[in-house]
Order: structure tokens, then C-alpha cells, then sequence
């Protein structure tokens, strides 16, 4: 292989993995990086000079590869655009930004003939992309579903195996910086919203808006919550999913009960595992660090080597053409999907109650398949309440019948039950 000559645009926790990846290949050569602080001790010995003048990467004709490891929308996104339109090719680990403008930058990559390389977005050191990309690339994908967070997963874990409450977790995943400062992203489930857009686009060549995916949480998550989900046979993990349904795509993260049996709930602290189903593979699961700063480094580092022995192909082009279209895919309405529901009720200790919900369920093709009663300290009664396959538009408007009523202190929880996929499921 010829010599390749890189620029990188940030030198953080991922950059100085790749650094440190870097050295190992004789023939890539580094040769500038630009940060936002020139004067930062950095803890690696500098392969080249650094910057704080991005031109000075994006304009240089030697370089051929720009790896961009500074994250965030911008610049970012104008740097990214910079390089492509000088016929530079991307190595990018910035799920935000392709989430959210990936049509127009493959499009702009197709007609300066250079590719946009992305493994680190999703799941980090699991090389899912290219598995979807090239190793399942003979299946029509039907759904891509997982445990796409590790700080999530982490704090969730934490929280089952403590007994913690939310923020005692989420507190300690920062101490061992497993959580960032602002923990939204995260928690709030955006981060893996970015990663289902992406996922969507390499599953079914449509890429989904990141305001179009459904989104929820675990802020809401209740140590009661996991210690009621143990004891009916599940444990609580952030799942997002990607699935095909007719022309629409249904896309969503939020909580959910996934079965002590079933692979997601073994993954376990900061991992990633991901559920591919294919038509003719059947379901893959991939399991491993979804972040870091050396499985982040792998990820990159692979696609700058795989870029570069492909730079040496004579017709690059066409073999990197991105089958991926520009328009926005639509996504299939909440109200229509179909799935078992956990629910916890605060209601009055009073005779009758359950039989009341039991019937306003009933009015809405709600069949209940377990049902629990505790008391409480204060007075009245903890209900936990666990049904069978529902549609969501149904599950709302009882919901909404219930608030109204006298016996009903609070809605507590609400959270759906995972389901192997079937036509609707989920
Ligand atoms: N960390 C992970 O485990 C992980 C996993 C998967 C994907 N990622 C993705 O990898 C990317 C990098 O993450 P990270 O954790 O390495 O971030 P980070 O530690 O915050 O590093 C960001 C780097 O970018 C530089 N930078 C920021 N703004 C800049 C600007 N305007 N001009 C030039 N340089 C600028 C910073 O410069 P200074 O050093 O001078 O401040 C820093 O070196 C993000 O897209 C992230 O989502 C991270």
C-alpha cells in the first residue's frame, strides 16, 4: 500500500486514541491536527505539528484523508463540507452531525466522488456498520434493535445491582467518566436517537430525521420500577429500534422490560448489544464497548486503513458509491404500534378499584396479564399491572379514561415490554 497522508480535525479522548492506533501504521502519515487550544498539555507525544487554524488541514492538497474527531454540530459540519468540496475523504465518528444533515453530505461526497466513512457513530468499537453494510448486505434488513448507550445501560445496571435511585447513579457514572457534565444527551435518549438515524439510512437506504424519532428517557426509571420488572421475569433497558414497515420507517428509543432470557438483557454496565434480523442471516447479536477512547480508536483506525487500501483501487468511485437516498424517510405513527405494557398505578386503598380499571381497560382491548397489589406508607395502594400485546393508541386513551378517576392518585410508571419482532410488535 502507498503512503497515505492524513489531517484530523480534534485531538481529545478519541483523537489521542487514534494517535496512538496511528503509530502502528507505517503507511499513514499524520501530518497536522487542528484543536481548539494549542496550549493544552496533551498526555501523548505529538506525531506533528498542531493548529488552531482548521485551513490549515482543510486546505492542504497533500492531504488526502480528514479525520474529524471534534464532535458537536459545528463547525463541524462546515469543516466536513470544506473537505469534501476539496475532494478530501471523511472519517468521521460525529453521529450528531450526520444524523441530522447525512443526505445532503453523502450527496455532496456521490458528486465529488470521495466517501464519508463513519463506523465509530454507533456503538463505538462494534463494527456494526460495516456488518450492515457488507456482511448482511444480501438480506433486506427488517430490524435493527439495542442497547445503543453505554452510560444508560451503566446507570441502569448500577441501579439494579445497588438499589440506587436515578441520580445516585447518574452521579456516580459521572465520577468515573462514564457520564458527561450535562448528561441530556444521554439520559434523554438523543445520543441514540442520532445512532437510529444512522442506522436507518445503512438498514433501509432512508435516512430519518432526528426529530422524527420517538424518544423517552430512563430519567423516569424508579428503583421499584427495575425490583418490579425482576420479579415478573425482565429487567429495564433503553432499547432503540429501527423496523420497516410498508413504506414507513418506525423508529424509537425509549425504556423497556426486555425478558431475563432474552440476549439484551445480559448486556450488562457500559456495553453496547445490537439485534440485526436479516431475511435470509435470521437475527445476529453483537455485544461490546459502544464507547471509549481505544474501541472509539479501532473503529476509526479501521476505516482510515480500509479507506486506504481502497484509494488504491483504480475506479474508488463507484465501488464507494453511498446507496442512500437524499429524501427524508416518513416514520409510522406511535398510535399504531403494538406491545405488552408494565404500568404502575398509585390509587386509593378503597373496594373496587381494580375491578374499575379492569373494566376501562377491557372497554379498550386491553386483556391484563398479570396483576400485583401492594400497601404503601401512605395510605392508599401500589397497583402493578402487566398486559398483554396492545396497540399504543389504545393503551393512551384508557390511560386518559383513568386519570380522571377519584381512586387514581398517580400514573407511576409506564413502560413497554419487548417483544421478539413480529409484523406491528413493539
Ligand atoms: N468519547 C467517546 O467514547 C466517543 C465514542 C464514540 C463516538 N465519539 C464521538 O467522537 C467525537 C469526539 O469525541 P471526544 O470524546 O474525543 O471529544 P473531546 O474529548 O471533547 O475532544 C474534542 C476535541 O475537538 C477539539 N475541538 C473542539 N472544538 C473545536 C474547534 N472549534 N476547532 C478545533 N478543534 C476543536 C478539542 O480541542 P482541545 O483539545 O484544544 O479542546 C478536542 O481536542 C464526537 O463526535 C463523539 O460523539 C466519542
Amino acid at each position: 500500500m502507498g503512503r497515505v497522508v492524513l489531517g484530523m480535525l480534534g485531538l481529545g479522548t478519541v483523537g489521542t486514541g487514534v494517535v496512538r492506533l496511528l503509530t502502528q501504521q507505517k503507511n499513514l502519515t499524520l501530518k497536522k491536527i487542528a484543536v481548539r487550544d494549542s496550549t493544552k498539555v496533551r498526555d501523548i507525544e505529538l506525531p506533528c505539528p498542531i493548529t488552531t487554524d482548521p485551513a490549515e488541514v482543510l486546505e492542504d492538497p497533500e492531504i488526502e484523508i480528514v479525520v474529524e474527531v471534534m464532535g458537536g454540530e459545528q463547525p463541524a459540519l462546515d469543516y466536513i463540507r470544506r473537505a469534501i468540496d476539496r475532494r478530501k475523504h471523511i472519517v468521521t465518528a460525529n453521529k450528531e452531525v450526520l444524523a441530522k444533515h447525512g443526505p445532503e453530505l453523502f450527496e455532496q461526497a456521490r458528486k465529488k466522488g470521495v466517501a464519508i466513512f463513519f463506523e465509530a457513530s454507533v456503538a463505538g468499537g462494534v463494527p456494526l456498520i460495516s456488518t450492515i453494510q457488507k456482511g448482511l448486505e444480501a438480506n433486506e434488513i427488517s430490524s435493527v434493535a439495542g442497547i445503543l448507550n453505554g452510560t444508560t445501560n451503566f446507570i441502569l445496571s448500577s441501579m439494579e445491582e445497588k438499589g440506587e435511585a436515578f441520580a445516585d447513579a447518574l452521579k456516580q457514572a459521572q465520577t468515573l467518566g462514564f457520564a458527561e457534565a450535562d448528561p441530556t444527551n444521554d439520559v434523554e435518549g438523543f445520543d441514540v436517537a442520532y445512532k437510529l438515524c444512522i442506522l436507518s439510512a445503512l438498514a433501509y437506504g432512508r435516512f430519518v430525521k432526528p426529530t422524527s424519532v420517538f424518544r423517552q428517557g430512563i430519567s423516569q426509571i424508579t428503583p421499584s420500577d427495575i425490583a418490579h420488572a425482576r420479579e415478573f421475569g425482565y429487567r429495564v433497558k433503553l432499547v432503540g429500534s429501527t423496523r420497516a414497515t410498508g413504506d414507513k420507517l418506525d423508529v424509537r428509543v425509549h425504556p423497556m422490560l426486555v425478558p431475563l432470557t432474552h440476549p439484551l438483557s445480559n448486556v450488562s454496565g457500559s456495553h453496547n448489544g445490537i439485534l440485526v434480523t436479516g431475511h435470509a442471516v435470521g437475527e445476529i447479536v453483537m455485544v461490546g464497548p459502544g464507547a471509549g477512547q481505544m474501541p472509539t480508536a479501532s473503529a476509526i483506525v479501521g476505516d482510515i486503513i480500509n479507506l486506504s487500501s481502497a484509494l488504491q483501487l483504480p475506479d474508488f468511485a463507484s465501488y464507494f458509491q453511498n446507496a442512500i437516498e437524499t429524501e427524508w424517510a416518513d416514520t409510522a405513527p406511535p398510535g399504531d404500534w403494538v406491545c405488552p405494557y408494565y404500568l404502575k398505578f398509585s390509587v386509593s386503598d378503597s373496594p373496587g378499584v381494580i375491578g374499575q380499571i379492569g373494566t376501562i381497560f377491557g372497554e379498550h382491548n386491553i386483556s391484563i396479564q398479570s396483576i400485583l397489589q401492594r400497601g404503601t406508607a401512605e395510605p392508599g395502594a401500589s397497583v402493578v399491572i402487566l398486559t398483554h400485546a396492545v396497540r399504543n393508541s389504545d393503551m393512551d386513551a384508557a390511560l386518559g379514561e383513568l386519570t380522571g378517576k377519584p381512586f387514581l392518585k398517580e400514573l407511576a410508571s409506564c413502560i413497554r415490554i419487548y417483544e421478539p419482532p413480529r409484523d406491528g410488535a413493539n
